[in-house]
């Protein structure tokens, strides 16, 4: 079964989707078979980065069910013989209105898509649907600028996926799912509070649930003058929201990047020396050791 890696953020345009696709490229060129898969409600583009302009069938084809498997949806691209993509819906309207059943549906298919790594480009934002589609995966990326604004949407992105994690790590296990779920949070505490309240061990286990939530950091667009205080930003989510924030990467601001989005070509690809590129291609080694560590966990 392919690897899944989610790549959301907080604030949109921050570059999740530059980031995705030159992340997919890179992995794709190491010898993995590599899926890049558009879930973004609000803002489908990632086939225009990689070089489809017009993609034959989207995400569409398969919420309207005329195409029954999500592998099936996944197109063959021009820059690499490894990497396949499958478009996001333009239908913003249909995709926002995503029944729950639709979204079970869609996350399923998701173990049938055959690849060794699948890249999901999610929306900004944190709807459940946001939510649900960056924690299905088995490693979450945050992407975030070094703009106030977009590390503070990063921190609340982060907070909320927790609840939800623990949240929804409830439900499966049916311990007073019902108690705890229909509720609205605004801290990990508050969750943890009634968590321990309703069930002897059930702090524990949400404390466990959050320990275990450890996503990935890109911090895109950095520049000299624009920085991010990580081990603040750290120090704050470990005291908040439990788990471990690691960084992969930084990517520079870098002209480059705007020159291969309008050249419809990854920046890996149309400028590999530039210092955007060479940052990716370092962030994608980061990923690529972060799987192998992974899977000599598991074994
Ligand atoms: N490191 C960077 N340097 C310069 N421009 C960038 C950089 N990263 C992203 N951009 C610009 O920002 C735009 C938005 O990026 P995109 O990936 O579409 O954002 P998102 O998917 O988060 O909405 C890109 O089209 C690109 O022009
Ligand atoms: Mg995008």
């Amino acid at each position: 079964m392919a690897c899944v890696i989610s790549v959301a953020s907080g604030k949109g345009g921050v570059g999740k989707s530059v980031v995705s696709a030159n992340l997919a490229l890179v992995l794709a060129r190491k010898g993995k078979q590599v899926v890049l898969a558009d879930l973004d409600v609000g803002g489908a583009d990632a086939h225009v980065l990689v070089g489809l302009l017009n993609p034959p069938i989207t995400l569409t084809d398969f919420l309207n069910r005329r195409i029954e498997h999500l592998d099936d949806l996944a197109q063959c691209l021009s820059i690499h013989p490894n990497l396949r993509i499958i478009p996001g819906t333009g239908d913003t309207l249909a995709t926002a209105n995503m029944a729950y059943a639709q979204k079970r549906r869609l996350i399923r298919n998701f173990q049938n898509v055959r690849a060794d790594v699948i890249i999901v480009d999610i929306g900004a934002g944190a709807s459940y649907h946001t939510l649900d589609f960056f924690l299905m995966a088995d490693h979450h990326v945050a992407v975030a600028t070094p703009d106030p604004t977009s590390v503070l949407d990063l921190y609340r992105f982060i907070k909320l996926a927790a609840i939800r994690r623990v949240l929804s790590m409830f439900m499966m296990q049916d311990v007073m799912a019902e108690g705890l779920a229909n509720r609205d949070y605004s801290s990990v505490e508050e969750v943890l509070d009634v968590a321990g309240k309703t069930d002897e061990s059930g702090r524990a286990f949400a404390e466990t649930t959050l320990r275990d939530f450890q996503p990935s950091l890109v911090l895109n667009r950095v520049s000299g003058r624009a920085r991010v205080n990580v081990p603040q930003l750290k120090k704050l989510l470990k005291e908040y929201v439990g788990g471990d924030l690691t960084l992969l990467g930084e990517i520079p601001e870098d002209p480059a990047m705007e020159q291969a989005v309008r050249a419809y070509v990854p920046v890996v690809q149309h400028a590999p020396s530039s210092p955007a590129a060479v940052a990716l291609a370092k962030t994608a080694d980061a990923l690529a050791q972060l799987l192998r560590d992974a899977s000599t966990q598991a074994a």
